[in-house]
């Protein structure tokens, strides 16, 4: 007799019309990258851990990097972990240039030995990161009683295997300060797929803020070779119209695909922004990057590939979102303009766009009084029409100065990165214990 390690086939039959059910509802809106069913599931976990806060990333391996991240680990660092574990602990560890510290485990429950981790301590430690095996949570009260003897190490959770266990009335991911748990298909609690992203190209969105190139990098899925073909026609040529005009509105002349979601920050820019003024629907990356801009932060895109699943529908209403965004663009163009080039610092370039915006406008009012001279008269009026392109002119090189003088302000805020060639990664391990 076959037994499978883990049969994923039997459990679906078994919860059929529940899950057909869910993901019917979930074609229907086609709201399928942070849809309300994310927070739905973030409500349900908070609810069944007790945590506070649970937010939902790609994975368990890029939740335990950001959670790294989070508390500042960088390179020169120690963490200290146990070999006996998944890749990903030790790995994010490695990825951000600090140092992992291996302690030994209980030859027991085959976790972090909690007796042996003061030994391992040093100046340079800055996390414990106890793994949960096999659903039995790591002795977590010593473990966080060590760390609350030394201030500047935080503890926390792999829950990647533990998911549903309890730790003397707790549940695991609420036993320490962060947690980090997984839904790998063969997790306690497993989803269908692996998340969202090509992991091959999280590094190199990563590393650019890593090796302090850039203070916030994102994805760039408009560049690639096979972008034209792959991207639905309606939303490549939608994004480029709006990464034209997030350019002129956020001075990141060199970055496109302005509405992409994969993105890297470092601590000083997440300092920078003021986040609870940002606007919080589909316009946030533009608006992002235009506090990014004033405040003087660098941004890098970089090529990634792009993912769409077969006939992908966007959610988005687009004639409602085309009037939204037009106007939160033109709303942060002038508010940049303000911030920067008049309020922090005066740049001349404020009369050139002063200057191009009052010529269109005469412009834009000979065109009408041509047109309707023409259709009373019969006849074109010269001197109206000399006046209209006369102005037009006047306005779009005064405007192109403008443009002109913002990409120099700008140039060294957009640090130049060596492109990727996209279309030669190695696929990932597909290994997982
Ligand atoms: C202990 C442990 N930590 C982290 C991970 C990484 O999780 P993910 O596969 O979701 O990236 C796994 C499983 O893969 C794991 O077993």
């Amino acid at each position: 007799m076959e037994i499978q390690f883990i049969d994923l086939a039997a459990q679906y039959r078994a919860l059929k019309q529940d899950v057909d059910a869910r993901i019917a509802k979930v074609l229907e809106h086609g709201r399928y990258i942070m849809g309300p069913e994310v927070r739905e599931m973030e409500q349900a976990l908070e609810a069944r851990t007790g945590a506070p806060h649970c937010i939902s990333v790609a994975s368990g391996t890029e939740a335990l990097l950001i959670a790294l991240m989070a508390i500042g680990v960088s390179a020169g660092d120690e963490v200290i972990t146990t070999s006996f574990t998944f890749v990903a602990t030790a790995e994010v560890i490695a990825l951000l240039g600090a140092v992992p510290v291996f302690v030994d485990v209980e030859p027991d429950t085959c976790n972090i030995d909690a007796n042996l981790i003061e030994a391992a301590i040093t100046p340079r430690t800055k996390a414990i990161i106890p793994v949960s095996l096999y659903g039995q949570v790591a002795d977590m009260d010593a473990i966080n009683a060590i760390a609350a003897r030394h201030p500047g190490i935080t503890v926390i959770e792999d829950a990647a295997q533990s998911f549903g266990a309890t730790y003397r009335g707790k549940a695991s991911c609420n036993v320490s300060r962060i947690a980090c748990t997984s839904f790998f298909p063969s997790k306690p609690l497993g989803c269908y797929g692996d998340g969202q992203m090509n992991p091959l190209d999280m590094p190199a969105i990563l590393a650019p803020v890593i090796n302090d190139v850039a203070d916030y990098s994102k994805g760039n899925r408009l560049v690639t070779g096979e972008a034209f073909k792959r991207i639905p026609k309606i939303r490549f040529f939608g994004n480029s119209a709006l990464s034209l005009l997030t350019k002129i509105a956020s001075g990141y002349w060199g970055v496109a695909d302005s509405q992409t979601g994969y993105t890297a920050i470092n601590a000083k820019a997440l300092a920078a922004i003021d986040w609870d003024h940002m606007y919080k629907r589909y316009g946030q990356p533009n608006d992002l990057l235009v506090r990014l801009n004033i405040a003087e932060m660098r941004v890098v895109d970089v090529p990634v590939e792009p993912v769409y699943n077969v006939g992908e529908k966007s959610g988005i209403r687009v004639r409602k979102v085309l009037f939204s965004i037009g106007w939160l663009i033109v709303r942060l163009f002038f508010y940049r303009l303000k911030e920067k080039y008049i309020i922090r610092d005066f740049h001349p370039l404020v009369f050139f766009y002063a200057f191009g915006g009052a010529t269109a406008l005469v412009g834009l009012l000979f065109l009408v009084r041509t047109i309707l001279l023409w259709f009373t008269q019969g006849s074109m009026p010269e001197m109206s029409f000399l006046v209209t392109l006369f102005s037009f002119s006047i306005s779009f090189n005064a405007i192109g100065f403008a443009f002109w003088f913002d990409y120099q302000a700008n140039r060294h805020l957009n640090p130049p990165i060596t492109h990727r060639d996209v279309t030669h990664r190695q696929a990932p391990d597909p290994i997982d214990p």
